[in-house]
């Protein structure tokens, strides 16, 4: 019964994590957003800035980054921001920062799946990564930039290389597919959000894509039609916002929530005072895949443990298996791109 409590009480503690902008510790914290000026950078960017737990936003761009920071430094909360533009301005950037966000990167248009932006996006976070690991190889990375499912395994195999590499601080971001099931399964009950909490594990593409009913907070059920759509819309949900923007981008504001949830998330466990929890795809010893997102609980070095995948009901341990072999597909991608260009 472990993985059921802790699903319950983590996802709901993780709920309240970016409702509560308030801070129980006066520690510095340095944070960088990569891809600050973009589509998810700014909102997620204008949410951190809310927060007392961060004393020094930085912003870093190929573009945009001088009017994004001024713009932003106006605010009257304590966080001091700074623009940093091109790659000679990456080191100041990062050094010294705690956590790192790489929303960099481009979104898909409709039609394209993740892997589509594949060719694009993983020199983008290689070569970025090859800068943390080197100005600030001890930072928590949370990777927003797709595919997920293959960058998280780009940014770990880069931090190998340089020798620096620790498993418990590389996170790919989920927490927008927490925040839709979550969204969705409220609206399908009648629910309060607030008091919703539903794990989803996996990774983040498509059928990759678990949400984890059985064992949401509170318990609910599904005639059986009602939960497949339930569950595919979760694994569209992305694709369902491609679509309504018509080519302008793909999710951002919802994903700047999330984002800035799983920040606020990582930066609390970091104080010290209390751990938090959060679902994140991560190097994993869970399943077949060797990067598999579950409920994890976070402390002061990353990832304190892993509550891993918890009891699935017969159709979820059917889509947990029809996942593995794309899963494992655009891990092996991830690695082969950096073994063969860095
Ligand atoms: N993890 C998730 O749940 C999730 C959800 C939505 C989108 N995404 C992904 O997030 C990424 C960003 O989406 P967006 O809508 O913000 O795109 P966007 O095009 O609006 O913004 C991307 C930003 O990255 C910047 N950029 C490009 N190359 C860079 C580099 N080398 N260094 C620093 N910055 C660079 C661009 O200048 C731009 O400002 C995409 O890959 C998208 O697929 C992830």
């Amino acid at each position: 019964m472990l993985s059921r409590y802790c699903s319950r009480t983590t996802l709901r503690a993780a709920n309240t994590a970016l409702r509560s902008f308030s801070t129980t510790s006066s520690q510095q914290k340095k944070v960088a957003v990569l891809g600050a000026s973009g589509g998810i950078g700014q909102p997620l960017a204008l949410l951190l800035k809310q927060s007392k737990l961060i004393t020094h936003l930085s912003l870093y761009d190929i573009a945009h980054t001088p009017g994004v920071a001024a713009d932003l430094s106006h605010i009257d909360t304590p966080a001091v921001v700074s623009g940093h533009l091109g790659p000679e301005e990456l080191q100041s950037a990062l050094e010294g920062c705690d956590v790192v966000v790489i929303p960099a990167g481009v979104p898909r248009k409709p039609g394209m799946t993740r892997d589509d932006l594949f060719n694009t996006n993983a020199t983008i976070c290689a070569d970025l990564a090859v800068a943390c690991a080197k100005h600030c190889p001890k930072a928590m990375m949370a990777i927003i930039a797709n595919p997920v499912n293959s960058t998280v395994p780009i940014v770990s195999e880069i931090f190998k290389n340089n020798g620096v590499y620790d498993r418990n601080r590389i996170f790919g971001v989920t927490t927008l597919d927490v925040v839709r099931a979550n969204t969705f399964i409220a609206q399908a009950k009648g629910l309060d959000v607030k008091d919703v909490a539903v794990p989803v594990i996996g990774g983040h593409a498509g059928i990759t894509i678990i949400p984890i009913i059985s064992q949401a907070t509170p318990p609910v059920s599904f005639p059986k039609e009602e939960r497949d759509a339930l569950t595919k819309r979760i694994q569209d949900a992305g694709t369902e916002v491609v679509k309504a923007k018509a080519g302008a981008g793909s999710a951002t504001l919802s994903m700047a929530y999330a984002g800035a949830r799983f920040t606020l998330s990582l930066l609390e466990a970091l104080t010290g005072t209390e751990g938090k929890y959060e679902c994140a795809y991560v190097r994993s010893d869970e399943s077949e895949a060797k990067y598999f997102s579950t409920p994890l609980l976070l402390g002061p070095n990353g990832i304190e443990k892993n509550l891993g995948i918890g009891r699935l009901i017969d159709y979820e341990g059917a889509l947990l298996k029809n996942a593995m072999d794309e899963l494992k597909a655009s891990i092996k991608k991830g690695e082969e791109f950096v073994a063969k260009n860095y």
